[in-house]
């Protein structure tokens, strides 16, 4: 009997999910998690992580351009991210001659750091929970207007738990900030799309930054007279490594999970839209692959845009596989009936799931249009620049300054732009969109328009032999009466139409999104053992679990840890993905890995990646990894392929996060950069 209790409890254990490492959670409600935390290997407190009254490591924290994390490692403002954070700063600061995404970047003193125009990091100052204060009727504008008390702040009122409760979240924005270091993309990006979403990896995916400030360390515009800026706390970086089991613990701003949403939605996700963007990119993908494998500078020209197509279209890739191996629509359908029947007995929930499921029903169409049109004619080049310029022209009233804009917009635009890729993506998408789009929404003009040269592809050939769009000497004045221009005004009323569609996921579609605020409230008054924790919307959030492995198939056990031995079985110079820079073989024939040498296994060598257990998403690239003592491990920068489907639904068995370790950067910054007066100034452990 005894036995049988002690299986019963390891068995509710395993059940509890607050014994798994799904979740990511609120800061200032960490004090929640602590105790399990401490349990798995966490040393410090609630306070170290999240505080308003001192300095805690919420201030080494930072929300790093538009969608991804950064994190101080020193007093003056050096800050560590992705590799494919900065790509997009590398690359408007590099020129023919200096290319600095090939070649790499390293600012030898602080006058060599190169200003980032545009680039912004922005650090929370607080956040609160504000829900009595909207219930009792205070408006939201009136909260975030009075939180902008200071230089660059920012605020902004964010629902967790779809409207059961709203916080305030308060930024400080910087805007000096400069590129300090940047390894070749031949480490930083190594292994490309080839190995994207992919175990093992061997990518040093990182660049370095620099937060500069005016008087009294608040932002300013760039200015030469700017000092680096003094964040309140930066992260010590741990040298000693990381093996199997050991706590990790990431802290950043992850973009966008829905793990609350009912089988219909992940129904609608695993077997329409993911696929039917799958296949529409497929296409879009041989075809500019094709391209690139005959000319060397269409690889160039298009190598950020195919990287950018492929990093979705492989993860969907992962997402459909995932959800299908775990039954996630079933598993939530037998969720749904067992809620069902105790909400049978609850006026207030009674009929909450079949009102969901009819508005599913109904705003789903409008859903797949907005995606179907974004996927096919949105992947369009030369119909994307028509759209900007026509829109433009009427926000910008004609004039020099609307000639100014098609300007540089224009040569913006043909600087990585080939023709005869666009046609053919043209060709293959218009006739998607007409294929695959319920009749009746197809524009009647674009029908007609169509029919007047006899067909799609004829059409289409029309548009690109007769488009000045794309011609090297565009002009405005050449705007009227461009066929090109003329399919995106004829596109216009659709555009507007889907852009009334207002949505960020399946979850806040209108009509549907009314519901998920009552589901979600009945949710956590039934399911009292499930821990809960508010979907990722690009709030400040901390995950944690530990390093560890997986098995990939059946006897096929993956190791957390790689090596430079990999990158050295990797290596070909005839293969570009894996064309490493000769330094690094020069490194690895010497073995001279200095004060970066580590015993793996039973060999000497340098640890490059690790595995770990972290509940990620989109947006904790850069993320610091930080362990028990809240020392910096590594950064973070992708998932395994088979994880993808987490911001669905997460499993602990076999969803992993992927970091660079901390000590392969400080070995590049070192051997390969000769930069090794930036680690003067971090505070190495
Ligand atoms: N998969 C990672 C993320 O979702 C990294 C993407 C950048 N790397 C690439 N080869 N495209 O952002
Ligand atoms: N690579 C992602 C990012 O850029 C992270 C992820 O999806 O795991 O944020």
């Amino acid at each position: 009997m005894k036995k049988f209790f002690t299986l019963l409890l390891l068995c509710v254990c395993f059940l509890t999910p607050s014994h798994a490492d799904e979740g990511m959670w609120l800061p200032s409600l960490i004090g929640e998690r602590i105790k399990d935390m401490k349990r798995k290997g966490f040393k410090l407190s609630a306070e170290d992580i999240y505080s308003i009254n001192k300095a805690s490591m919420k201030d080494a924290v930072v929300q790093f351009g538009g969608g991804c994390t950064g994190e101080f490692v020193s007093g003056e403002g050096l800050l560590l991210t992705n590799h494919h954070c900065g790509y997009g700063s590398i690359q408007q600061l590099s020129s023919v001659e200096h290319d600095y995404l090939t070649d790499g970047f390293w600012a030898m003193s602080r006058e060599q750091e190169l200003p980032v125009p545009g680039l912004t990091v922005s650090l929370l100052v607080r956040m609160e929970d504000v829900t009595e204060r909207i219930n009792n009727g205070e408006k939201v504008s009136d909260i975030v207007k009075a939180a902008k008390t200071g230089e660059g702040y920012r605020a902004s009122v964010e629902p967790m738990y779809y409207g059961n409760q709203y916080f305030l979240f308060v930024y400080q924005t910087y805007r000096d900030v400069r590129l300090v270091g940047a390894p070749p993309s031949s480490i930083g990006k190594f292994g490309g799309d080839t190995d994207n979403w992919i175990w093992p990896r061997h990518t040093g995916d990182f660049s370095i930054f620099r937060v500069y400030a005016g008087a009294d360390n608040q932002p300013a515009d760039y200015s030469k007279d700017n000092k680096p800026y003094q964040p309140k706390r930066h992260f010590a970086v741990s040298t000693k490594g990381v093996k199997e089991g050991d706590f990790t613990m990431i802290y950043g701003f992850p973009g966008n999970t829905q793990e609350y949403v009912t089988s219909d939605a992940v129904e609608y996700v695993a077997e329409v839209s993911d696929p039917m963007k799958i296949e529409l990119r497929t296409q879009r993908l041989d075809i500019i692959s094709a391209a690139q494998a005959e000319d060397v500078a269409v690889r160039i020209q298009y190598a950020s845009k195919h990287a950018s197509i492929a990093n979705a279209w492989k993860k969907w890739q992962g997402e459909v596989m995932g959800l299908r191996r775990l039954k996630t629509v079933e598993k939530k359908q037998a969720y749904e009936r067992e809620f069902a029947a105790w909400a049978a007995s609850k006026p207030e929930y009674k009929t909450l799931l079949q009102d969901m499921s009819a508005s599913y029903d109904k705003a789903k169409e409008a859903y797949y249009v907005r995606e179907l049109f974004t996927e096919s004619l949105g992947g369009i080049e030369a119909l994307s620049l028509a759209n900007t310029l026509v829109s433009m022209k009427d926000r910008l009233k004609g004039g020099t300054l609307y000639s100014d804009y098609v300007k540089t917009t224009h040569s913006r635009f043909m600087k990585n732009y080939s023709a005869a890729i666009d046609r053919k993506i043209a060709h293959a998408m218009l006739a998607e969109f007409l294929k695959r789009m319920p009749a009746e929404k197809i524009p009647a003009e674009l029908t007609a328009a169509i029919e007047a040269k006899g067909g799609v592809a004829a059409y289409v050939d029309y548009l690109y032999d007769n488009t000045k769009i794309t011609s090297d000497n565009f002009d405005s004045t050449a705007l009227e009466g461009d066929p090109m221009a003329e399919l995106a005004t004829i596109l216009m009323p659709m555009r507007r139409e889907i852009a009334k569609v207002a949505y960020r996921n399946l979850s806040n579609i209108p009509d549907v999104e009314q519901w998920y605020r009552p589901y979600m409230r009945a949710l956590r008054e039934w399911d009292k053992e499930r821990a809960f924790y508010p979907d990722a919307n690009f709030t400040l959030r901390v995950a944690y679990g530990k390093v560890a492995g997986y098995e990939y198939a059946d006897g096929e056990y993956h190791n957390p840890v790689t090596t430079i031995d990999g990158i050295i079985a990797k290596d070909d110079p005839n293969i570009y993905d894996y064309n490493i820079p000769q330094s690094l073989r020069d490194i690895y024939a010497r073995k001279d890995y200095g004060r970066w040498a580590s015993k793996i296994g039973d060999r000497e060598s340098v640890a490059v990646c690790f595995l770990a257990t972290n509940h990620t998403s989109g947006g904790n690239s850069g993320s610091p990894v930080i362990n028990g003592k809240g020392e910096l491990i590594g950064i973070n920068f992708d998932r395994t392929w088979r994880s993808t489907m987490s911001d669905m639904e997460f499993d602990p068995t076999i969803c992993r996060n992927i970091s660079v370790d901390i000590r392969y950067v400080l070995f590049v910054i070192d051997r390969i950069g000769g930069a090794s007066y930036l680690l003067d100034e971090m505070e190495l452990k």
